[in-house]
């Protein structure tokens, strides 16, 4: 009997894949705005400064391999509350606290299990667009997963149509929401955006589930954490998920949080006994090294004013790189029809380009970006500018 008979073929991650594709390219002119990593003005993905030493004061100090616990190390789950949720607030005395996971992915999917299993019968709803990973976590967990608009086929966001959706939705049910830097299209919703959607929220009673895997990277680490801190002083529970892979670039290291508020102490401990539960079964415990890292940065004055600098550098660089792009498009006469570019924050831009032009760019000058025409502004260098916009605009006008 063959028992692998049956099993046919998927198609490769949408994103990974891409990854592989550049990797795989050997035209040294190639253009890498594919997975979002960041990459300094040598190309590279840097370790920080401040991860660096805080891995040799791990090295000298660290005395045993043994377990971590279910939810993790409880300094990281602590400090990083305190960045997430502000260092003052009050929730942070017995309502909030954070399971560590496998990045921000293993957040996602431990908080698909948790509503699977905890909330039955609730839905999830995504916006059109989101990150695809979003889709396939939430529908793995068996969760019916629905959508509500974001950014039109004018690619604008429209918060009109956002809103009219949500006040639709199934009282009860499970709504998530990007909290900055939102991926794929770099939209971002404004703090009077932000209230309106609170106060839909309220009225329709829905559970929000916070995304936030870009702290630092849309207009500051305090200013991204708006919306976070506004829902969490608002209502009286709320899921987050948190990722440290892109702020203190611990990509492969696999360093996240789900970080639950209560309405009560009590009820914490009853959420956080079932997340534990589902966290063994998912993956025991999580891996150490990462959050130790970060755990070490945030802990030490020193360490984490090298680390808020370094940060802020990130930020600034991909700014100006969005600013240098459109400047780099308007010598092609094309300023008007990429000014969204440099409105939009952190990483990704969704530049309107078509699946076809993306093709094409992909085909013809080994730019390679999502079909969904998705770019990853960290990976433009500053000095190439120019080429690529030679590029674009060649696919633009033919
Ligand atoms: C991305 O969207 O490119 C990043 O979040 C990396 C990933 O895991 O997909």
């Amino acid at each position: 009997m063959n028992h692998f008979q049956a099993v046919s073929r998927v198609p490769g991650d949408p994103i990974l894949g891409l990854m592989e594709a550049y990797r795989a390219d050997s035209n040294p002119a190639k253009f890498d705005l594919g997975v979002g990593v960041y990459k300094d003005a040598q190309g590279l993905t840097p370790i920080p400064r401040a991860v660096k030493l805080a891995e040799q004061q791990l090295l000298e100090n660290e005395t045993s391999k043994s377990y971590i616990g279910g939810h993790g190390d409880p300094l990281f789950g602590s400090v990083l509350c305190q960045l997430v949720l502000g260092v003052d607030n009050p929730l942070l005395a017995e309502r909030a606290a954070a399971t560590q996971t496998p990045g921000g992915t293993g957040a996602l999917r431990l908080c698909a299990d948790f509503i699977a299993h905890c909330l039955p019968g609730r839905g999830i709803w995504l916006s059109d667009p989101t990150w695809p990973i979003h889709e396939s976590i939430f529908a793995a967990a068996g969760l019916r997963v629905s959508h509500y608009p974001y950014v039109g086929a004018d690619n604008q966001l429209n918060v009109d149509a956002m809103l009219a959706a949500l006040s639709h939705v199934p009282k009860g049910d499970v709504v998530l929401l990007h909290a900055c830097c939102h991926n794929p299209t770099g939209f971002d919703l404004s703090a009077r955006d932000w209230q309106r959607v609170l106060a839909v929220v309220k009225a329709r009673e829905l559970l929000p589930l916070i995304d936030f895997a870009y702290q630092g990277f849309g207009d500051g680490l305090e200013q991204d954490a708006f919306a976070v801190r506004l829902f969490a002083a608002e209502l009286p529970e709320l899921l987050i998920t948190s990722s440290c892979s892109k702020n203190f670039g611990l990509y492969r290291e696999r360093t996240g949080a789900l970080i639950v508020c209560a309405a009560t102490a009590g009820k914490l401990h009853d959420v956080r006994s079932q997340l534990a539960f589902i966290a063994r079964n998912l993956w025991s415990t999580p891996p150490a090294h990462g959050a130790a890292v970060v755990a070490t940065i945030l802990a030490d004055d020193e360490l984490r004013a090298l680390w808020v600098n370094e940060l802020e550098g990130m930020r600034q660089r991909v700014a100006s790189l969005r600013g240098g792009l459109v400047e780099a498009l308007a010598a092609f006469g094309l300023s008007q029809r990429f000014a969204h570019i440099d409105q939009q924050r952190g990483m990704f831009s969704y530049t309107g380009l078509s699946p076809m032009q993306v093709q094409r760019l992909r085909d013809e000058y080994s730019v390679y970006m999502l079909s969904s025409g998705r770019a990853n502004m960290a990976g433009l260098e500053a000095s190439r500018l120019k080429q690529l916009a030679s590029a674009i605009a060649q696919v633009c006008a033919t």
